[in-house]
């Protein structure tokens, strides 16, 4: 099953960088590089800055382009208002017109806590505010070498797929297929092993949704320019979604620019 008719997606996901000023100048270089370019009419392209920067960086983005999304890093387990420090819910996002969010990155996975169980409840949240929801699944290093990679990321699929509905799955979530091992790490998966693993999760999708061909199945894990372009030429590669090198705005519109050229 092919979906190369779906428009890619090319997510910068910041993490936790970088500082004020040099986000106001990585904005300024996209900007100055994809405003008045083809790439945006071929390409969904958001970037995802520090929860502080959201407002910012929406703004800024505003003067020049509406076209370019602002993706939250991760939200709330809890829902609407209320007396819950330190949290923003999927419907304060929305409120302050943020319609996209990150949920199930590896290192929230890792690092923070995020069982399988709160990943259901902050999609729920996130389905019913309407946002987009950008979902990462993945396999260890450990996991692919022992042969288990691909049923590690179907069962990350099959997760949430109790809560979400076809309409759902046409209209508000995109996987991220960002293997472990290759993230941050200057080591991609090769096109065949991308593309490999995209068409297993598409194949897996058709079971679980009747919109499996619909659904964008971005790849992760050192995207770069030198790279882009061969994993973009990937029948089921919808996109990427890109840590270290969309810290650059050279890097991440010429990243941007090989998948908006290739679908
Ligand atoms: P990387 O990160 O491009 O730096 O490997 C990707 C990600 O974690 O989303």
């Amino acid at each position: 099953m092919s979906a190369s008719t779906i428009k890619p997606w090319v997510v910068g996901n910041w993490k936790m960088n970088p500082v004020q000023a040099e986000t106001t100048q990585l904005v300024a270089g996209i900007l100055d590089q994809l405003s008045a370019s083809d790439a945006l009419a071929a390409c969904h392209v958001g970037v995802a800055p520090i929860a502080l920067s959201l407002m910012t960086v929406k703004q800024q983005l505003a003067e020049k382009s509406h076209e370019i999304a602002v993706v939250a890093q991760d939200l709330s387990v809890k829902a609407g208002t209320g007396a819950f420090t330190g949290e923003v819910s999927a419907e304060l996002l929305k409120d302050a017109g943020i319609d996209h969010v990150l949920i199930g990155h590896s290192e929230r996975r890792e690092m923070f806590g995020d069982s399988v169980e709160v990943l259901k409840q902050k999609l729920v949240n996130a389905l019913a505010a309407g946002l987009k929801i950008i979902y990462c699944v993945g396999e260890t290093l450990a996991q692919r070498e022992s042969g288990q990679a691909n049923d590690v990321v179907m069962q990350q699929v099959k997760d949430i797929a109790d809560c979400v509905s076809d309409l759902q799955w046409q209209q508000q979530v995109v996987i991220a297929y960002e293997p472990i091992w290759a993230i941050g790490t200057g080591k991609t998966a090769s096109p065949e092993d991308a593309q490999a693993m995209h068409a297993n999760i598409r194949q897996g999708l058709s079971v679980l949704t009747s919109a499996a061909s619909q659904v964008a199945i971005l790849y992760g894990g050192s995207v770069k320019p030198e790279n882009a372009e061969a994993l973009a030429a990937c029948p089921d590669i919808n996109g990427a979604l890109v840590g270290g090198a969309s810290l650059n705005a050279d890097s991440f519109c010429a990243i941007v620019h090989a998948f908006a050229a290739s679908k």
